[in-house]
């Protein structure tokens, strides 16, 4: 096992902010997991589990031991007459596991195409696109705590998945001891495997109005599968912004749900906000829409700024130059005057997605 120390993270985090991991040690394999967790130095020192850093801010040196995720391998585990169960170890990248399912004919996931980052990191806060979550298609996954240093699986309901949240974005409850109780498994698991059941015959995920409008102008009534996996790359490449362009955590923020009363009010005053009513009964309004609505495209803080064509995306404009790069603190600064903004003329707050490390 070798623990690096003094580790660059730039080439670690997608938003391309410059800082360093104290130590960080590449997990390639469950056994040099529990190395790790029976090694006297390091078993004691706080642990921080790094995936393809796409949905990260970092704002400092990162002084918990990094175990940078690098589990690899991809296999159908069965077929059934109703799914193809396909497993993905957690170091995989995400794209191209997706790219090879469709590849073999496992279909299922092409709505998902292009979301950065890796498969382990997938789950934490169920990734979704296009009308699909991870957790319409997740079966179960694999994990080792890293307290106990047990192996353990979970299945879907013990993931409590959420929009954009897991179990494992939850810090464990505490009682009135002190003690934690509850199933939080933040800062706890380490994902090594996730396993999909992609659903026997395949039907299209289509809807969303990006997709119908492709659909219109192709003149394609059921796209295939590789069609579908085609338009959704288009559509996001058009979208949001290449990291290796311009550094970012894909959406800063959490597209927020407020009553149909909230909504009704605020329409009153902008007929024009984008919503959509949720099963349960709340509305969904559309983050970028408010923010684009106060007027923040373009605008910047340092080297961090509002992306141009998306205003839910925030970038780091100087990724090429040390010098010039946006660090966690601009990034955090502009993130949390949108918020203000946001809150003054509608009254509604705004969450930020990634995590702040
Ligand atoms: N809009 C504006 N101005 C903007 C941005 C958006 O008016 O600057 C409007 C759009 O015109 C559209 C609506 O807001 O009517 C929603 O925009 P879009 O369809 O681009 O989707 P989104 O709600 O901004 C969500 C996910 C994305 C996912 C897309 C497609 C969240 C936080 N974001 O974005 O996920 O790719 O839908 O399904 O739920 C991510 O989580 O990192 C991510 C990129």
């Amino acid at each position: 096992m070798l623990v690096e120390k003094n580790v660059p993270l730039q080439p670690l985090n997608t938003f391309g902010i410059v800082a360093r991991a104290h130590q960080l040690v590449r997990v390639r394999s469950e056994a040099q997991l529990h190395e790790v967790l029976a090694d006297a130095a390091l078993r004691p020192v706080p642990k921080f589990v790094l995936g393809g850093g796409s949905n990260i801010v970092l704002t400092g040196d990162v002084k918990p031991l990094v175990l940078k995720a690098e589990i690899m391998g991809r296999r159908l585990v069965e077929e059934t007459p109703r799914a193809w169960v396909v497993e993905a170890g957690a170091g995989e990248v995400w794209h191209d596991f997706v790219a090879w399912t469709i590849e073999q004919g496992f279909y299922g996931l092409e709505n998902l195409a292009l979301i950065p980052g890796t498969v382990g990191a997938a789950p934490v806060q169920n990734i979704g696109a296009y009308g699909v979550e991870l957790q319409d298609r997740f079966e179960s996954l694999d994990a080792v705590d890293l307290e106990t240093g047990q192996n353990f699986s979970l299945r879907a309901a013990q993931c409590a998945f959420g929009y954009r949240d897991s179990v494992f974005k939850h810090p464990p409850a505490l009682d009135a001891d002190g003690r934690p109780r509850g199933h939080g498994l933040a800062g706890r698991a380490f994902i090594t495997r996730v396993r999909f059941a992609l659903p026997k015959p395949w039907r299209p995920v289509l809807g969303y109005a990006d997709l119908e409008r492709r659909q219109a102008e192709l003149g394609v009534d059921q796209p295939t599968p590789q069609q579908l996996f085609d338009w959704i790359c288009e559509i996001r490449r058009a979208k949001l912004p290449d990291p290796r362009v311009l550094g970012n955590a894909g959406s800063f923020f959490k597209n927020p749900t407020v009553t149909p009363e909230q909504c009704a009010d605020i329409i009153a005053r902008d007929p024009k906000i984008v919503h959509y009513p949720m099963p349960d009964g709340s509305i969904k309004l559309a983050a970028g829409w408010l923010i684009d609505a106060c007027g923040w495209k373009g605008k910047a803080v340092g080297n961090a700024s509002v992306y141009e064509k998306q205003a839910l995306v925030l970038v780091n404009k100087g990724i090429a130059d040390p010098a010039t790069c946006a660090t966690g603190g601009e990034v955090m600064t502009l993130a949390k005057a949108i918020q203000t903004s946001v809150y003054e003329r509608f009254g509604i707050r705004l969450e930020p997605e990634p995590v702040v490390v």
